[in-house]
């Protein structure tokens, strides 16, 4: 593990961003000896009520609102943290594979935006804009939550002329929303042209793409997965060259999908790095 994060730098801010989000929230979980989830506010979906000073802030919220927060730390934090981000990465290199054209066009957006300089930083993902692209085409084939969190009304609801009964379990289906024909061009084609110039974002806004969900549930990880998943798709292709082995060459990549905790591969990507 240790010589991995020494040769790929990413790698360990990437494991010193999970290790001290997960740290820490021990810790606060650890001092308020936290019940589970209150209604009145969830902190998960309200991140941004911290602030500047998350510590002050939170215990000027604890007092108003009473408990804030309960996540189980092993299972949902790590969870939700490292499958989904991994598992977006694979799909955009399986994708980028099976799309030649597309690897070049992120390639050599790389060669001018980052030219020889190897490591990549986060500043650099907005001057990246077919990177961004590539993101977001992966996101809206593979999204890693297929079916978000289930939601529950607590009252009758009509929306959009369908009654929801009270205490109904609704999933939002984000997968087939990324394939619905009426919305997308070639919905089944991985085009991330698609995205260039257009406004269409996966910040919860844009509901023709929604993979971290909407609303005060959306996905407290989202700014850090953002970055994540371009800086190691950056960085994996600015160090790399990437080809498939004899075999996928021959029979192609599989590209079935799983629904489990994550959409992940059925055959997870086996492929060739040689260093640039
Ligand atoms: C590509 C990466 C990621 C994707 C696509 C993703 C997606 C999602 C989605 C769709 C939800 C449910 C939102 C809803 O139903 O409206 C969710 C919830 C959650 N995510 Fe993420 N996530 C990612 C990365 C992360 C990271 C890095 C963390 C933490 C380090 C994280 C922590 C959580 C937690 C704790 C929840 C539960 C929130 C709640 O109970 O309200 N996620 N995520």
């Amino acid at each position: 593990m240790v010589t991995v994060v020494v040769l790929v730098p990413w790698l360990a801010w990437l494991v010193v961003s999970l290790l001290s989000f997960y740290l820490l929230t021990l810790l606060a979980h650890a001092r308020s000896g936290l019940p589970p989830g209150p209604r009145p506010l969830p902190l998960i979906g309200s991140l941004h009520l911290l602030g500047d000073k998350p510590h002050r802030s939170l215990a000027r919220l604890a007092k108003i609102h009473g408990p804030l927060m309960s996540i189980r730390l092993g299972a949902d934090l790590f969870a939700a943290g490292s499958d989904t981000s991994s598992s977006t990465v694979e799909w955009a290199m399986t994708e980028l594979l099976q799309n030649p054209s597309s690897m070049a066009m992120v390639c050599d957006e790389l060669a001018q935006v980052i030219g020889s300089r190897r490591n990549i930083e986060e500043a650099d993902i907005s001057r990246l804009p077919y990177l961004q692209a590539v993101i977001k085409e992966t996101f809206r084939l593979h999204p890693p939550a297929p079916l978000l969190l289930p939601r529950q009304p607590e009252t009758t609801v009509k929306i959009a002329g369908c009654t929801i009964p009270k205490g109904s379990r609704v999933f939002i289906n984000v997968w087939a929303i990324g394939r619905d024909k009426d919305v997308w061009i070639e919905p089944e084609k991985f085009m991330p042209e698609r995205f260039l110039g257009s406004t269409i974002d996966f910040r919860g806004v844009d509901f023709e793409l929604l993979p971290f969900g909407a609303g005060r549930r959306l996905c407290p990880g989202m700014a850090l997965a953002i970055r994540m998943v371009h800086v190691m798709l950056a960085s994996l292709l600015n160090q790399f060259k990437w080809s498939l082995p004899v075999e996928l060459e021959r029979d192609g990549i599989n590209m079935e999908d799983q629904f489990g905790l994550t959409l992940a591969k059925v055959v997870p990507l086996c492929i060739i790095a040689t260093p640039i």
